[in-house]
């Protein structure tokens, strides 16, 4: 399949993987990219710009295809060392940026100055018309059914994404909700030119995680996710648990008086304890509702395979065979 997307970044087939957090390393994004997609590597993840300079040396020597790096820019009291990430990211010769968080304005030159494309991850209309204006070479609109940050004006992908489409110049992919061919094609049709996938790369054979977590995300239905942290207009998707429901329980109780301090113990260095240590009651790590359309866990190259020729076969054959002549 050709896209504009697909162009920009020189792949195969329309599918790229969002960045995650303790999910997107070398190895997740080096099996992505083999199979045709657009691997992503979670930037932040790496605890210094050395290791992730080192984190994608790695990645170059699993895949010769193209991959990216996210850079998710988060409100921190001790913002990260972004300087040296970019430094990492341009140093390192990758040709392909994922930002998300917030608005990568200030970063655009240097990126930009390296030859690097930027896909800008964000969940409106008003951010992605932002990201064209300041340059960003394509969009990833984030549905409200998305794992992650939906930020808060909670529209989904059937509004969310023809809205997109009445808006930009630049080409975008549909994110959020997407597990298999019918999402891909349906995406197409409201006029995406690919799809970003998180949750669903989770339960891949590469996926460097506990086997617990891919184990869960097949056993989860789509009634399993909750939003957490709304008081605090940081909301996240996250997977029903025992940590999620102290937290909740805290939201309830506390009300607009909540702070972050008060679910710190639910939030913070639960990543490494999901998904290294398999500990699924931690507390909040990110889901999406998508987990309810997971039934298996392929490698990264079946899944994208059977995409692909489902795809096909959606549009020759079941779309097609709709018209009267
Ligand atoms: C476990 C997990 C961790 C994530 N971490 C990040 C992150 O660090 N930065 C980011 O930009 N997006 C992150 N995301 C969001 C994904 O990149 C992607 O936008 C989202 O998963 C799409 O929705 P889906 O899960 O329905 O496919 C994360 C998602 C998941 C499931």
């Amino acid at each position: 399949m050709k896209t504009r997307i697909t162009e920009l970044f020189g792949i195969t087939h329309p599918i790229i993987q969002g960045g995650m957090h303790f999910v997107g390393l070398a190895e997740l994004a080096a099996a992505v990219s083999n199979a045709g997609g657009l691997g992503i590597i979670t930037g932040l993840t790496q605890r210094t710009p050395a290791d992730l300079a080192k984190e994608i040396a790695r990645c170059r020597t699993m895949t010769a295809k193209p991959f990216g790096v996210n850079l998710t820019f988060l409100p921190a009291v001790t913002p990260p060392d972004y300087p040296g990430y970019v430094r990492a990211i341009i140093d390192g010769g990758v040709k392909i940026v994922e930002t998300a968080g917030n608005n990568p304005q200030r970063w655009l030159p240097m990126l930009k100055e390296a030859g690097i494309k930027v896909i800008h991850k964000c969940t409106s209309v008003r951010h992605s018309l932002k990201a064209e204006s300041i340059g960003c070479d394509a969009v990833s609109v984030d549905g409200f059914e998305c794992g992650g940050h939906p930020g808060e004006d909670d529209v989904p992908n059937f509004i969310l994404l023809p809205r997109a489409a009445e808006e930009l110049a630049i080409p975008f992919v549909a994110s959020g909700g997407m597990a298999d061919a019918r999402s891909l094609v349906a995406a197409m049709a409201l006029g995406a030119e690919g799809m970003n996938m998180g949750t669903r790369f989770m339960a891949t054979v590469e996926a460097p995680i506990h086997e617990n977590v891919k184990r869960a995300l097949v056993a989860a239905s789509e009634l399993d996710t909750r939003l957490v942290m709304r008081p605090l207009r940081n909301t996240e998707r996250v997977l029903i648990n025992a940590g999620v429901e102290r937290l909740l329980e805290k939201e309830r109780t506390l009300g607009a008086g909540l702070k972050f301090e008060d679910i710190i113990g639910e939030v913070a260095g639960i990543y490494p304890a999901v998904m290294q240590r398999g500990e699924m009651d931690a507390g909040a790590w990110s889901c999406g509702m998508v987990a309810g359309l997971i039934h298996d866990i392929p490698t990264c190259q079946q899944l994208i395979d059977r995409i692909m020729a489902d795809a096909e076969a959606i549009i020759r054959g079941r779309l097609e065979g709709m018209l009267e002549n």
